[in-house]
């Protein structure tokens, strides 16, 4: 059966990670997860970018020898950042891994072998920020500088004889690809963007260099190394087993998930994804990814955050305030996935007291506390409520299409909007009122029961966003013994009311969302 295959961009190991780097690897694993609970197969693949010249000059800045520095890197910020943020990743590619390096050198030779390569000369400018050869109309001009308009920083004269890549060849066949294909490019700015660029003209690829030699070695040519975009491109394919016999493990993989389903970039590497890649598989003749979809960036002042201009911020100076699930939730929730937009303390603040604090937070330990005082603890019968229903049947629906369709701010507000009716609902019934007069016991018991399988299902449509704030919520709905633990909860399961028995016992939770400390 063929994997639903998502990918990250792999990221430059030149420094730790910060939250504009946090903000795709989320956005992924939030989508993998929703995809897993939809009951498909599943394959999430992140990684590190560790050769090219930024690499190598950052090890260099810090008198280390560059594999010493990506292995400190890797270990040391990378993978624990990703486990902080609860990211469950199924696999994690390192470019400098044989299986990847291995792979590349016969992939490269293959294509040498079928005419897609030649011998040619580079000169021109190259932004080492960007690992970038770019065209003169790209730069910006400062006091007679030639800057990079990415980084801000002057960009530098390449003259190498180098070897190149028959990319020219490739802007018909791809033109036609997203003109039959549009949604292998999302959003659809990002898939104008391509289409200009490849009817403005593509030249061929410079795919090596020979001034430096942290990089994969061309096979036929050991005094080159592989241009780092070209190796970093293929770890998608390569990290499910590109080039491996069909009958081999490898091959068996690549069988299981190739084409991926969802390469996920910030706009700054469209071009890559949605130029480069896909004609590096035509040549090879393998499929295209499905689809390529380029998100914004988070700004700060206005301009892309980044750590080179010293703007970064680390994922953890937010989630030691404000918690990891927090966190995922508040980028997805706030930003249209595909927009750029602005990080702000105070925005996230009001965000986290409205919505996750008041909306969510408290509803939850509002209904533990009534169960309790109400209930003895216990769950009272079944019953239903027809709006509280079919608001849910419509939110499941809504929610899953946008989920689906990368919208994850207009998944999570369905969801959020579902908890709001819930509220109102609570609200109207006033059960601390009921609760004053024997006569009400049925009434009380249905608003709670109603109000407690609103939560189930708030539990598990959030899942995939604040997957540990769900989970004690549905330790608290006693959930686990009655119908099993919240990762294997379906999406088109959630709706079906009435899931949990009556008796089940509902405790009281730690505070989901507890108070803000003041912020100096
Ligand atoms: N190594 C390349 C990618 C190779 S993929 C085959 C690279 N690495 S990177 O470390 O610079 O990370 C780039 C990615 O990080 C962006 O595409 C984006 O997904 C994320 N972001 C980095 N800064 C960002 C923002 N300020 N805002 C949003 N996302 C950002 O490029």
């Amino acid at each position: 059966m063929k994997s639903f295959y998502l990918t990250t961009p792999i990221y430059y190991v030149n420094d730790a990670p910060h939250i504009g780097h946090a903000y795709t690897t989320v956005a992924g694993d939030v989508l993998t997860r929703w995809h897993r609970q939809r009951g498909e197969s599943v394959w999430f693949l992140t990684g590190t970018d560790e050769h090219g010249q930024k690499v190598m000059r950052t090890a260099q800045e810090n008198n280390v020898e560059p594999q010493a520095w990506v292995d400190r890197l890797v270990a040391d910020a990378w993978k624990p950042n990703w486990t902080a943020l609860n990211i469950a990743n199924d696999d994690f590619i390192r470019t400098t891994e044989p299986r990847h390096t291995e792979r590349v050198q016969k992939f490269l030779q293959s294509l040498k072998d079928s005419g897609h390569i030649y011998a040619g000369k580079y000169e021109g400018p190259y932004c080492v920020g960007c690992e970038e050869f770019k065209l003169p109309g790209d730069l910006i001009d400062s006091d007679g500088a030639k800057l990079c308009p990415i980084h801000s920083k002057p960009v530098e004269i390449v003259n190498e004889n180098n070897w190149f890549f028959k990319l020219s060849a490739f802007v018909e066949p791809l033109l036609k690809h997203y003109k039959e294909n549009p949604e292998a490019c999302q959003p659809e700015s990002a898939r104008n963007e391509v289409v200009s660029f490849l009817e403005g003209g593509v030249s061929d690829l410079s795919i090596s260099r020979s001034t430096f030699d942290w990089g994969i070695p061309v096979p036929w040519d050991t005094d080159q190394v592989v241009y780092v975009w070209f190796d970093a491109l293929l770890n998608y394919a390569t990290a499910v087993g590109l080039t491996d016999a069909p009958d081999s493990e490898g091959g068996k993989k690549f069988a299981s998930t190739w084409p991926a389903d969802v390469h996920l970039v910030g706009k700054d590497i469209l071009r890559f994804h949605a130029v480069i890649w896909p004609a590096m598989l035509m040549a090879a003749g393998i499929a295209v990814p499905k689809k390529v979809f380029a998100h914004g960036w988070l700004l700060v002042g206005g301009e892309k955050m980044s750590k080179s201009k010293l703007t970064g911020i680390a994922p953890s100076d937010i989630t030691d305030h404000f918690g990891v699930d927090a966190f995922r939730y508040y980028f997805l929730r706030a930003i249209p996935f595909g927009s750029d937009g602005s990080f702000s303390w105070e925005d996230m603040s009001a965000r986290y007291t409205s919505e996750l604090a008041n909306d969510f937070g408290n509803l939850a330990s509002r209904l533990a506390a009534m169960v309790e005082k109400y209930c003895d603890g216990k769950l009272p019968a079944k019953s239903g409520d027809k709006t509280l229903e079919s608001a849910l049947t419509e939110t499941v629906a809504k929610a899953d299409a946008a989920m689906v369709a990368l919208d994850f701010q207009g998944g999570i507000n369905a969801v959020m909007d579902f908890c709001k009716k819930v509220n109102g609902y609570v609200t109207e019934k006033e059960p601390w009122i009921l609760a004053k007069d024997p006569s009400n016991k049925a009434v009380l018991d249905e608003v709670l029961y109603n109000t407690a399988e609103s939560l189930r299902a708030l539990a598990v449509l959030l899942h995939p966003v604040m997957p540990a704030t769900t989970e004690i919520l549905w330790e608290s709905l006693g959930a686990n013994s009655a119908i099993g633990s919240i990762g294997t909860q379906k999406i088109s399961d959630v709706a079906t009311w009435g899931q949990l028995p009556q008796g089940t016992s509902v405790t009281k939770t730690p505070v989901l969302f507890p108070r803000l400390e003041t912020k100096e």
